[in-house]
């Protein structure tokens, strides 16, 4: 059909905006048609924007021309209909539209655009396949529900930045064409032109800039900061990604986390979510004796320690060690899972890392029906409930943690505890996806917390955790060394300073994490300012002197020259809108974003480049064939 031009013609009003206050009232709305309908002398084009939609009639005899172009409009044309705002008839009224009471009399119609059939249209309530949604990006984007993420993004993003500001935080930009940063995943290099040979990377964090912006005496900074990893991408992980990212000279943990707790309250305000603070703060080393897991998810019950259930006879028998934890796990009213869907999650239970599962308890119960029913009493199980015991396989013994730190776990410890712990997420993601538990849907903005009362175990929605008393050092069984379980500048706790070379195992970091609902949510660490701790943990770490130079040289430099005492922290903003969303995957509130397999489908990134950009680069391609 022929399009029109816009002409002079200006818009006066938003489609989902009009109400009945408005009737009467000459505007201008434009947008796309969501659905048409034809009823001979009447057809209703039902008018989209951002804010919503409004039905525009279009009447053959008021609006002869205007209804001749309805006739051929199709859904997600592009069209502006010039008119009179008028009350429905009481039966036409359409109390589930927030525009339901009113329509558009129209007295012109511009076809501003037509369009291509997409393979699906914005209005289709489920839409099955993700590769085509994400090829079509742009008609996905038109959604209800993804133009109500990106709102709440903007909204969250907006209230973070304002909070901060209040707090008196200032943000600063930090390069994107820099060096390597020491977050431990592979880094994206950029080929400079200008010097052969050489690469720019781009930053996994703004961690040294930030440190160094302390240095420069800015006391306080943030930044939305873009973020890029060349990691294996998951529900939780993109590519580039961006962190809330802060820095601030001279605080305590405390300090810190009253700063993040504050931003956080507000950022939930601004989802109409009320986040009651402070937040809990738990160990390490106790959050994986209660939930296995350093970032818990509390809605579900915690682990229960039930060794003494069992005798020393029992334990013998079921071949457990009895020197290391035994827990078990209590699901709610799990007989509503199938028997298959316990046994598929049985493969989580890797042996190797000696755990041991004891799974049928039917057999226990036989043998040793006192020790059955003790586990099931301290657990606190009913009798719909699911229960399972998690305990140490004899057999298993890592080298680097047979020792034990008086008051700390051992690696064995934490791995019993671990297992148990990824059987509850997993336990959990079906039950969630059982319930809708998890899934908070559309309405989050305005009642999210209404609904926080209906989630597993009646308990609240959003529970943060600060986890507080990590270990400093992990053991690389595969590289036979210790490694940092933060970034190498994260500070010792002091009173364990003393140890950091005889007995590194036991020396704890003064870091935290921000977890909720089983995400970890943001991370961060008091950092060392001073040069010769900074050495001491290389020296521990076996990074050698010129390797840190190589690596870190300009900022070990910056170290000397009157650097105070400063921590901070970074949380994924990603991941805060993913959780307020109700969102399963982080592509659901990131705009254009990459496939698990690292692809832009919209984009079609990325791709192979000329030989003549090569060649100025300095680049030779060689593929294995
Ligand atoms: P860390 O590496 O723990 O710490 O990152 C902080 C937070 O950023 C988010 N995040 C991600 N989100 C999406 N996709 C990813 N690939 C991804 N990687 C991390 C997470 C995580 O908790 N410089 C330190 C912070 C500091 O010490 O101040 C850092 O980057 O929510």
């Amino acid at each position: 059909m022929s399009l029109d031009f816009l002409g002079n013609l200006e818009r006066t009003h938003l489609c989902g905006t009009l109400r009945a206050a408005e009737a009467g009232k000459h505007v201008v709305l434009m947008g796309w048609v969501n659905r048409r309908r034809d009823h001979g002398n009447l057809i209703f084009l039902d008018l989209r924007d951002r804010t919503g939609i409004a039905q525009v009639v279009l009447d053959a005899e008021l609006c002869p021309e205007g209804h001749r172009k309805g006739e051929q409009v199709r859904p997600e044309y592009v069209v502006a209909a010039v008119g009179k705002v008028r009350l429905r008839d009481k039966d036409a009224i359409n109390p589930k539209m927030p525009t339901g009471e009113i329509e558009i009399e129209a007295t012109d119609l511009r076809v501003l655009n037509d369009t291509r059939l997409a393979p699906f249209s914005p209005s289709d309530d489920a839409i099955q396949n993700e590769e085509v949604r994400l090829k079509y990006r742009y008609v996905d984007l038109r959604r209800a529900e993804m133009q109500q993420n990106f709102r709440l993004r903007h909204d969250i993003t907006l209230a973070i930045r304002d909070n901060l500001s209040q707090q008196g935080f200032l943000e600063i930009e930090t390069p994107i064409l820099t060096k390597s940063t020491p977050e431990g995943a592979r880094d994206f290099l950029v080929p400079s032109r200008v010097h052969p040979g050489e690469f720019y990377a781009l930053p996994q964090s703004p961690q040294i800039f930030k440190q160094i912006l302390m240095i420069s005496g800015f006391d306080r900074y943030f930044q939305i900061a873009r973020c890029f990893r060349d990691e294996d991408l998951r529900a939780d992980r993109q590519l580039e990604f961006t962190q809330v990212d802060l820095e601030m000279s001279f605080p305590r943990q405390e300090t810190v986390f009253g700063v993040v707790e504050q931003f956080m309250k507000a950022a939930f305000a601004a989802a109409g979510v009320e986040l009651p603070v402070p937040f809990p703060r738990i160990s390490y080393d106790e959050s994986m004796r209660q939930f296995g897991t350093d970032k818990p998810d509390l809605r579900l019950p915690g682990l229960t320690d039930v060794h003494s259930a069992f005798t020393s006879e029992a334990l013998a028998t079921l071949q457990v060690d009895p020197a290391l934890p035994i827990v078990a796990l209590r699901i709610p009213k799990v007989g509503e899972l199938s028997r298959k869907e316990r046994e598929d999650n049985h493969p989580l239970f890797d042996l190797k890392k000696g755990a041991k599962f004891i799974d049928d308890f039917k057999r226990l119960a036989k043998s040793f029906p006192e020790a059955a029913a003790k586990v099931r009493e301290l657990a606190g199980a009913a009798d719909e409930d699911f229960v399972i015991i998690v305990a140490g396989d004899p057999a298993h013994h890592i080298k680097a943690s047979d020792t034990k730190f008086p008051g700390r776990l051992s690696e064995r410890e934490i791995n019993v505890y671990a297992a148990a712990g990824n059987f509850r997420a997993e336990l959990a993601k079906k039950y969630a996806e059982r319930h809708g538990a998890f899934r908070i849907t559309d309405e989050v903005v305005q009642n999210a917390r209404a609904r926080s009362a209906a989630l597993i175990d009646g308990s609240q929605a959003f529970h943060p955790m600060w986890l507080t008393d990590f270990p400093m050092f992990e053991y690389d069984l595969a590289a036979g060394k210790w490694v940092p379980a933060h970034h190498p500048f994260t500070a010792p706790i002091e009173a364990d300073m003393p140890n950091l070379v005889s007995d590194p195992a036991s020396v704890r970091a003064n870091c935290y994490d921000l977890a909720m609902n089983g995400l970890e949510l943001g991370s961060g660490s008091i950092r060392i300012h001073r040069k010769d701790v900074q050495q001491q943990i290389f020296a521990s770490l076996g990074i050698t002197e010129q390797e840190a130079k190589a690596r870190f040289g300009f900022f070990l430099d910056a170290l000397e020259y009157g650097t105070p005492p400063h921590g901070g922290i970074a949380l994924g903003l990603d991941r805060i809108v993913m959780l307020l969303a109700g969102a399963a995957n982080l592509r659901e509130v990131i705009a254009f974003p990459k496939t698990a397999k690292a692809i832009d489908l919209m984009a079609e990134a990325p791709t192979p480049v000329s030989e003549q950009q090569l060649k100025e680069l300095h680049i030779r391609v060689a593929l294995k064939s």
